[in-house]
C-alpha cells in the first residue's frame, strides 16, 4: 500500500516541524510506502526531519518549464534539489482553480520525471460527468492527454491517483463497485496505448474524502494499490492512526 498524505496549503514551516515530530514516534516503518507532499516553504526542514524515518517527501506542483523567466514559479530542479522524491501533478485543484490544461500538464510530468521525481498524476470526473455518464471517457482524455509521448519504462516512476472531483473534500466516496470499475478502466487505458504488463504493474490510488473510518474498506477494494489523503491527515496523531488502519 502507497499512503499519500497532501498537505495542501496547510502548514507554516513551524508547523512542519512540530506535525513530523507527532508523525515520527507514531509511524511504523516498513509497512507502507507513505509519502508526506508539503507546502515547498518546508521540503527542507522536513528532508532533515524525516531522514531514516522510511517516509518520503513529495511536493505538490512544479513549473512546466524548466528554468528561467518564469517570476514566482518553482522548478522540478529545484525540489529535487530540496529533497522532494515525488510531485502531485494534475490535482483537480489547480485544474480548477489555478486553469492548468492538458498540455501543461504533460509538460509538468516530462519535467518531473527528467528531474528524477516521480509523478503522483491526478485524474477524476466532474459531477456533471459523472451524471452524464462520462467517467471512463473523461478518465480515457486525461490520461492520454498526460501521459503522451512518454516511453513505457517512464511508467514506473508514475503513481496515478483516481480522484473523482465530487468526492475531494465533500466527505461523499463513490461505492466500492464504483472505484473498482474506475481503476479497471484506467488499466484498460494504460494497456492500450502501452501493454498489458504496464496495466498490471502500474499502481493506481485511490483519492478523495478517504478519512479514519472508511480507509480501510477503501484500501481494500481489488485493484486499489493506495490512498491519497488531503483533510485526514492534517493532524499527525489521526494520519498515524489512519496508516496503522490501514494495516490492520
Ligand atoms: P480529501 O482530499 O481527502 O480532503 O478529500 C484529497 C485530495 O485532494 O488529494
Amino acid at each position: 500500500m502507497i499512503i499519500i498524505g497532501n498537505i495542501k496549503m496547510n502548514k507554516t514551516n513551524t508547523q512542519v516541524k512540530d506535525y513530523i515530530m507527532k508523525l515520527l514516534p507514531r509511524y511504523e516503518q516498513g509497512k507502507h510506502e507513505t509519502i508526506l507532499c508539503l507546502p515547498y516553504t518546508s521540503l527542507t526542514t522536513a528532508k532533515f526531519l524525516l531522514e531514516g524515518s522510511g517516509i518520503m517527501l513529495g511536493a505538490q506542483n512544479l513549473c512546466d518549464e524548466e528554468a528561467g523567466k518564469n517570476t514566482g514559479e518553482i522548478s522540478g530542479e529545484m525540489l529535487h534539489d530540496c529533497g522532494a522524491g515525488y510531485v502531485i501533478v494534475g490535482h483537480s485543484e489547480r485544474r480548477a482553480k489555478y486553469k492548468e490544461n492538458a498540455k501543461s500538464i504533460n509538460k509538468k510530468i516530462k519535467i518531473a520525471l527528467k528531474n528524477r521525481l516521480k509523478v503522483v498524476f491526478c485524474v477524476g470526473e466532474s459531477l456533471a460527468e459523472k451524471n452524464l455518464l462520462k467517467t471512463f471517457e473523461t478518465l480515457k482524455t486525461q490520461i492520454e492527454d498526460g501521459l503522451k509521448g512518454l516511453y513505457e519504462n517512464e511508467l514506473e516512476n508514475i503513481i496515478i491517483a483516481y480522484e473523482p472531483v465530487w468526492a475531494i473534500g465533500s466527505g461523499k466516496t463513490p461505492l466500492s463497485k464504483e472505484i473498482e470499475a474506475s481503476i479497471k478502466a484506467i488499466r484498460k487505458v494504460i494497456a492500450n496505448d502501452f501493454s498489458d504488463k504496464a496495466a498490471q504493474k502500474i499502481e493506481i490510488l485511490y483519492g478523495g474524502s478517504v478519512d479514519n473510518k472508511n480507509c480501510s474498506s477503501i484500501a481494500k477494494i481489488k485493484e486499489v494499490n493506495g490512498l491519497l489523503i488531503g483533510g485526514a491527515c492534517l493532524d499527525a496523531i489521526n494520519f498515524s492512526q489512519l496508516i496503522k488502519d490501514v494495516k490492520a
